[in-house]
């Protein structure tokens, strides 16, 4: 196994603050104690991890101490917590923004899901973000969850820039099955998982966490730092499974958390802390294979956590309101956080507004890949500068005074845009029944370990691996103004509520992220609410006719032998299936 000596360590430490990347191959590959020459280092291998429907505040380095997420915590604390990470409220939408980089209502996704019965995709003339990878002499691998359509073939991973894909293509699966049953009426169970293209049986029974986690390290091993990787780690955690067993985890998992009074709360903590574990494995993995010191590894929620209502998991996105598809900051601004050696200012807060949509451009900057930007109409801009290099951060008036269409659905009558520091939000989701702080921070039912929170997150296996790669020591003090750092201040300035359903909101996220304080009725700030009106309408001008498409029957798996299959390329059978517990496709093949 590779380590580093303390010289090597401080000439890479070196190489890296002072060098561009090529020179930090020359330089890595004329130190004599490296066993093995990087094998390109202009292309890192990029790892981002996925989290599906986590709150706000169910990673611990904002604060909280009801459930630790040590290993996560670690690799913001080593890298950078992304501050202002920003996503759209809803799986479909923000999976598309990453895939393509622009806003939903550029790809036609700004409405709700897809759910599996629907006959529709991403349109596939989008080029997107694994072709732009896989084009440059990538290794291009997803795990686990898709969730952009599989009605036809081309709408699939493989089909859509992908090299390999071990995962689901549906909304979501339960945790040892792998089945869904949509919640619509009168479509069946159906078996959805796949490697590549074949129904994928192995395994059969296993944690699902734990299935993908094990698929990503496989990935890392056989990989072994010869080509560069593109690996996206796309959890099932923490999204509910089927409605009859919505939470699940092992039971020595959910053990670990028995000081947790609600049931559902603790079985929830424990999905968290697999995929905690998860991303501690992954670090390790690409330390074994000494790819880490050519990785950007990120890790992020595509979308704020659903606390009630339907897919509930009890997520909390405190303090923020609302959460997973409404228009506030519960539903959109998400916990993320980045660590890669080629960033300067290791261990800080990335301040700047941040988008999922980003991702693209910004990781193809990364790995020096040019983008036509004219073909690719992107509205993710290029970060990688900024990540990289504090004095960079302030650099483009775009970053400062961007804009996010975080929601802009006519079908629900909802419009959301952040302009630099302003918010403007007209309708809302459910009647408004998820506007309100839904949740609040746990102070009595609290992790043992977070009595010595320093030592919790210095005793995680990403610290363990990533103090390797740090110049300097993560000490306690800065673990500890980080972490306050990126806790959520309300500010207690003056309440003016809001009714989105029947009047325009307006608020300074900078100043009020907890969207408290409606500024819409205040004559000053007249112009800035008349400015925002018109970028809304400007937007909408620009915007695609959504593609949804309304389910039919013969979709269903009950016609399918079962399966959640490309359904509109296959005939549906006379037979009908019974897809309950029994005659799925494993259970049967078993
Ligand atoms: C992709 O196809 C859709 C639907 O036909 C169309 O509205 C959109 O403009 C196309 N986009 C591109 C980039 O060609
Ligand atoms: C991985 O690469 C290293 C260095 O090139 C080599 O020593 C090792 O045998 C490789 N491992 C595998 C499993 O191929
Ligand atoms: C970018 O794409 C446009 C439209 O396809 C094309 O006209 C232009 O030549 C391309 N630019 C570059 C630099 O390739
Ligand atoms: C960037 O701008 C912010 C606010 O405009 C300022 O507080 C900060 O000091 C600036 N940072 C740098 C590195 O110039
Ligand atoms: C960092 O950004 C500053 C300001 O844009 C720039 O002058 C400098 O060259 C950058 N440094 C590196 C190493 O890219
Ligand atoms: C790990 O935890 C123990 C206490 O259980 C503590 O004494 C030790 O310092 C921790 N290790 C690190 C590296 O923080
Ligand atoms: C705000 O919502 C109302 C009611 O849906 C709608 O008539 C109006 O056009 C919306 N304004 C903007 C700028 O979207």
């Amino acid at each position: 196994m590779f380590s580093y000596s303390p010289a090597s360590q401080c000439l890479l430490s070196l190489a890296l603050i002072g060098l561009v990347l090529i020179n930090y191959q020359l330089l890595v590959a004329a130190d004599d104690s490296t066993r093995t020459v990087v094998q390109d280092a202009a292309k890192p291998h990029i790892i981002l991890i996925l989290a599906d429907d986590m709150g706000f505040d169910d990673v611990s380095f904002r604060g909280s101490n009801e459930f630790l997420t040590p290993n996560i915590d670690a690799l913001a604390y080593h890298g950078r917590i992304l501050e202002r990470l920003y996503a759209p409220a809803i799986c479909t939408p923000s999976r598309g923004a990453l895939m393509t980089g622009r806003f939903p209502i550029h790809t036609g996704t700004q409405h709700f899901v897809i759910s599996n019965e629907e006959p529709w995709g991403l349109h596939t003339n989008y080029t997107i973000l694994p072709e732009i990878f896989q084009k440059a002499g990538y290794s291009t691998n997803l795990v686990g969850k898709w969730h952009l359509g599989f009605a036809k073939r081309e709408f699939t991973p493989t089909y859509r820039g992908f090299d390999y894909h071990y995962g689901y293509w549906g909304g979501f699966i339960d945790y040892y099955h792998r089945r869904s049953q949509m919640p619509v009426p009168h479509y069946s169970m159906g078996y959805d998982f796949y490697r590549n293209m074949e129904v994928e049986c192995g395994d059969y029974g296993t944690y699902m966490t734990d299935l993908l986690t094990r698929e990503a390290e496989r990935i890392i091993h056989a990989n072994n730092n010869t080509k560069p990787l593109l690996l996206l780690l796309s959890h099932l955690a923490v999204h509910t499974g089927n409605a009859n067993a919505p939470l699940e985890a092992p039971a020595e998992e959910i053990a670990k958390f028995h000081y947790i009074k609600d049931p559902n709360r603790r079985k929830y903590a424990a999905m968290v802390s697999r995929l905690d574990q998860s991303v501690g494995q992954v670090i390790r993995a690409l330390e074994k294979t000494n790819m880490l010191r050519n990785s950007i590894v990120i890790f992020q929620s595509d979308n704020g956590g659903p606390s009630v209502g339907q897919f509930a998991n009890t997520a909390s996105n405190w303090p923020l309101r609302g959460q997973k598809s409404t228009p506030w900051e519960g539903g959109v601004r998400v916990a993320g956080a980045i660590w890669s050696p080629s960033i300067r200012e290791l261990g800080s807060v990335f301040h700047p507004t941040m988008y999922i949509g980003d991702w693209l451009p910004t990781l193809a900057a990364a790995a020096n890949i040019p983008l036509n930007s004219t073909e690719l109409r992107l509205d993710g801009i290029n970060l990688w500068p900024a990540l990289t290099n504090h004095s960079a951060t302030n650099q483009s008036a775009r970053t400062v005074n961007r804009e996010i269409v975080h929601y802009l659905d006519d079908i629900w009558h909802v419009a959301a845009l952040q302009k630099g520091d302003w918010k403007y939000v007209n309708g809302t989701t459910a009647a408004g029944r998820f506007d309100n702080l839904l949740t609040y921070r746990e102070l009595y039912d609290t992790d043992p370990r977070g009595s010595d929170y320093f030592a919790a997150v210095g005793n995680s296996t990403v610290s363990a691996v990533l103090r390797k790669y740090t110049e300097v020591e993560v000490t306690r003090d800065q673990v500890m103004s980080l972490r306050a750092e990126a806790a959520i201040k309300c500010g207690n300035g003056v309440q003016h509520g809001c009714n989105p359903l029947v009047e325009e909101c307006l608020y300074n996220v900078a100043t009020d992220p907890c969207e408290r304080n409606n500024l819409a009725s205040q004559p000053e700030y007249n112009s800035i609410l008349r400015g925002m009106r018109k970028r809304v309408r400007k937007h909408r001008s620009t915007a695609l006719p959504v593609a949804n498409r309304r389910g039919h029957y013969e979709n269903s798996p009950a016609r399918h032998r079962c399966l959640w299959a490309p359904f509109l390329e296959e005939a549906p059978s006379e037979e009908f299936f019974i897809c309950g517990l029994y005659g799925m496709p494993c259970e049967t093949s078993s």
